[in-house]
């Protein structure tokens, strides 16, 4: 398959900003879904992925007379958490995605996991759409279901219109705080210097159109060379799950190229590098959360972008946040394995050799390096020994345990979200239950009920 302007992928588009700000539900109204309301406590705590075909945002920007064809196949849309512990998940998002709707709350205005999504995106120079969501809280709005927002406008009292415009113009100040310049996208005329404001509600969908086509239009027209779609595999592995009766299952994101039943792949490992055959390939129907539980697709070849659930064999002790590979007729498996483990030998170099030091454990090789980073820095200085990706084992435990005669204050691990399983928890309660009240002073681990609040033992 050629490169070409004729042959583009699905732009990969992430939605960002602070805690409850309604990106999810933005997405539920989009897709006719009711993911938010099924979320425990309301928050979203995995990256999930939905696929949007062309047909759909075709038909939901209709009423806009964008008659012009769509060039993409379709929209791969990243959901990620804006509660404060998922920093690591925030930034794995942003890295994998094209373009980003940074959403904002028209009642609260920038908050702080909105500037930190921004951060992330200058850092990676990422273009983004603002939405500036919940407009049908201003006082008096008259709901104009799914409407163009132009048109919605319209339809408010003067008292409507001036609220907006007071809120619309302190936003775009907070904005240029943060040294950007911002602007209702229908009164933008400068768009590429100047970002994109959408106004939304998720809950009636006005603005919804708005902001789908211009994310379609806005990628067509500036990322087409990083769109054009091409054989070469790039894809990462966004989550790690052990499914009853059905051993373990990866979600990854394909970012390009094409991935068959059939193939052979390597992905990292906690135990070194895995090498396995696709068994199946299932995505959920179009429109459908990749991360909620439903029927999938079965398919024989998938082309990017797309959210993919993989089975395979000895998926076990796979590492989310690392990327997947696909072994051609003229690759060596050898060099392949190599490359996928590059990422956790950066990681394992940080371990300390001198044999004395804690245990760290964590969900994801981001989250890892976070915890092991955050260990390093001068002021907690604590030396790590081992390390681990997913549930703490007996054997982590034990590994644990052999420092409590060595140096008894490193008898510990770290553990952040994962679970510890019944037996491991029973033989560290065996061995380290008083241990625990010695060692788990303030002093020794200042911070670590705020970044660790899962156990430490
Ligand atoms: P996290 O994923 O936990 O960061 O939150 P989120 O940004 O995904 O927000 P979520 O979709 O969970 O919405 C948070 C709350 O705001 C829910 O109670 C929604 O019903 C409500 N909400 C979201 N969008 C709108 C909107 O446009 N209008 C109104 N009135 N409420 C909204
Ligand atoms: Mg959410
Ligand atoms: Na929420």
């Amino acid at each position: 398959l050629k490169r070409s302007e004729d042959n583009l992928r699905s732009p990969i588009c992430c939605i960002m900003g602070h805690v409850d700000t309604g990106k999810t539900k933005l997405l539920d109204c989009i897709r006719g879904t009711n993911v938010q309301e099924g979320e425990a406590g309301g928050i979203t705590q995995q990256i999930g992925a939905t696929y949007f075909p062309a047909e759909n945002i075709r038909e939901r920007t209709r009423e806009l007379k964008a008659d012009a064809k769509l060039r993409v196949p379709g929209l791969l849309v990243i959901d990620t958490p804006g509660h404060e512990s998922f920093t690591n998940l925030r930034s794995r998002g942003s890295g994998l995605c094209d373009i980003a709707v940074l959403v904002v709350d028209i009642m609260h205005g920038l908050e702080r996991h909105t500037i930190e999504s921004l951060n992330l995106l200058k850092m990676r120079n990422t273009e983004f759409i603002v939405a500036l969501n919940k407009v049908d809280r201003l006082f008096g709005w008259n709901t104009c279901k799914n409407k163009p927002i132009v048109k919605a406008m319209k339809k408010q009292s003067n008292d409507v219109r001036n609220e907006f415009k007071r809120r619309v113009t302190q936003i775009i100040t907070q904005f240029k705080e943060q040294g950007l310049n911002t602007e209702l996208y229908y009164k933008n005329k400068e768009m590429g210097e100047i970002f994109n404001i959408v106004p939304t509600s998720a809950i009636s969908g006005e603005g919804i159109p708005d902001l789908l086509l211009l994310l379609v239009k806005w990628t067509e027209k500036t990322l087409v060379e990083k769109l054009m779609f091409t054989n070469e595999i790039q894809c990462t592995v966004l989550e790690v799950k052990a499914i009853e009766g059905q051993g373990t299952i990866i979600d990854v994101v394909l970012a390009n190229g094409v991935l068959h039943e059939g193939d052979q792949i390597v992905v990292c490992g906690t135990q070194g590098p895995i090498v396995t055959t696709i068994r199946a390939l299932l995505t959920p129907h179009p429109m459908r959360e990749l991360r909620i539980k439903g029927s999938y697709l079965h398919h024989k070849e998938l082309k990017a972008a797309q959210g993919v659930k993989i089975n395979a064999q000895g998926l076990d002790h796979a590492v989310a946040g690392t990327g997947l590979y696909v072994v051609g007729p003229d690759d060596d498996v050898e060099d392949i394995k190599e490359a996928t483990m590059q990422d956790m030998k950066s990681v394992m170099s940080r371990i300390d050799k001198s044999g004395a030091g804690v245990c760290v454990q964590a969900s994801t090789l981001g989250s890892l390096e976070a915890l092991l980073e955050f260990l390093k820095s001068p002021a907690v200085n604590i030396p790590v020994i081992g390390i681990n990706i997913g549930p703490v084992h007996k054997s982590d435990v034990r590994r644990a345990c052999a420092m409590l005669e060595r140096k008894k204050e490193y008898g510990t691990i770290l553990a952040f979200d994962v679970k510890v399983t019944p037996e491991a928890r029973e033989l560290a309660k065996e061995n380290g239950e008083d241990k625990k009240r010695e060692t788990s002073g303030e002093a020794v681990f200042p911070c670590r009920l705020k970044i660790m609040p899962d156990c430490v033992f």
